[in-house]
């Protein structure tokens, strides 16, 4: 059911791109979808990937792809979250690309985001953590001071490893005690030195589009979205 809602929002989603944009395209598995719709639908549009995992995807449906160095403002940004709040703040980086997904995201005129129903929350922090990218070096005071704001996990890899994000570094996955300013979380886990971005994202949100049982719904506001929660 889910991975149907995630499709007919990817299918929506993908309409929004027209020809000669540049659109930055967020990491995961919906937007894996729309970069397959994307491919299929052959518009002429310029791509910037945020992950090497959707630049794969992309390069073999064959978009035509660029850097933030060539095209520094974009017209469109592209993205899925893991949970979304009524006032469009949103947690990303289950897949590992939030420093990159908001580097996009804020240079991007618009920013549209694309999710199953499942991902919208009264509050954020209800199922997901918040991941934090770090460098290596820092790792051990870090997860100190990680413990002033919840409980740090090490994002690892099968084997034990841990996980490297495709800038070469770690990530700690951080169950907050509370999260209820989170523009406020945002700005102090970002503080910390050694913290190169983490997945809060407030105030990015300009179109929502969500699918669910009963089809596809776009929300331009939290307020238009809590009615539907
Ligand atoms: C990638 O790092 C994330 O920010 C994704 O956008 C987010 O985890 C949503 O992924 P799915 O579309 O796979 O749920």
């Amino acid at each position: 059911m889910r991975e149907l809602w995630k499709r007919m929002a990817a299918e929506r989603a993908a309409q929004e791109v027209s020809r000669g944009m540049v659109v930055g395209l967020g990491s995961g598995t919906t937007m894996a979808e729309v970069v397959k719709i994307l491919g299929k639908s052959r518009v002429r549009a310029t791509f910037i990937p945020a992950s090497k995992f959707i630049e794969r995807i992309a390069k073999k449906r064959g978009l035509r792809l660029s850097t933030l160095e060539i095209h520094s403002d974009l017209d469109l940004h592209l993205d899925g979250a893991d949970e979304v709040d009524p006032r469009f703040h949103m947690i990303k980086g289950r897949g590992g690309a939030m420093a990159r997904e908001k580097i996009l995201a804020k240079a991007a005129r618009r920013v549209v985001i694309v999710v199953d129903k499942t991902k919208l929350v009264r509050r954020l922090g209800k199922h997901a953590p918040v991941p934090v990218e770090v460098l290596p070096f820092a790792v051990g005071p870090i997860r100190k001071k990680l413990h002033e704001f919840g409980k740090p996990m090490l994002r690892v890899r099968s084997g034990g490893r841990p996980y490297l994000t495709d800038n070469g570094n770690y990530i700690f996955d951080l169950k907050c005690r509370q999260l209820s300013d989170p523009q406020k979380l945002e700005r102090e886990l970002n503080a910390i030195p050694g913290v190169v971005e983490n997945g809060i994202f407030v105030g990015l949100v300009d179109e929502l589009v969500v699918g669910h049982e009963g089809g596809v719904s776009v929300f331009k506001s939290g307020k238009e979205m809590a009615e539907f929660l």
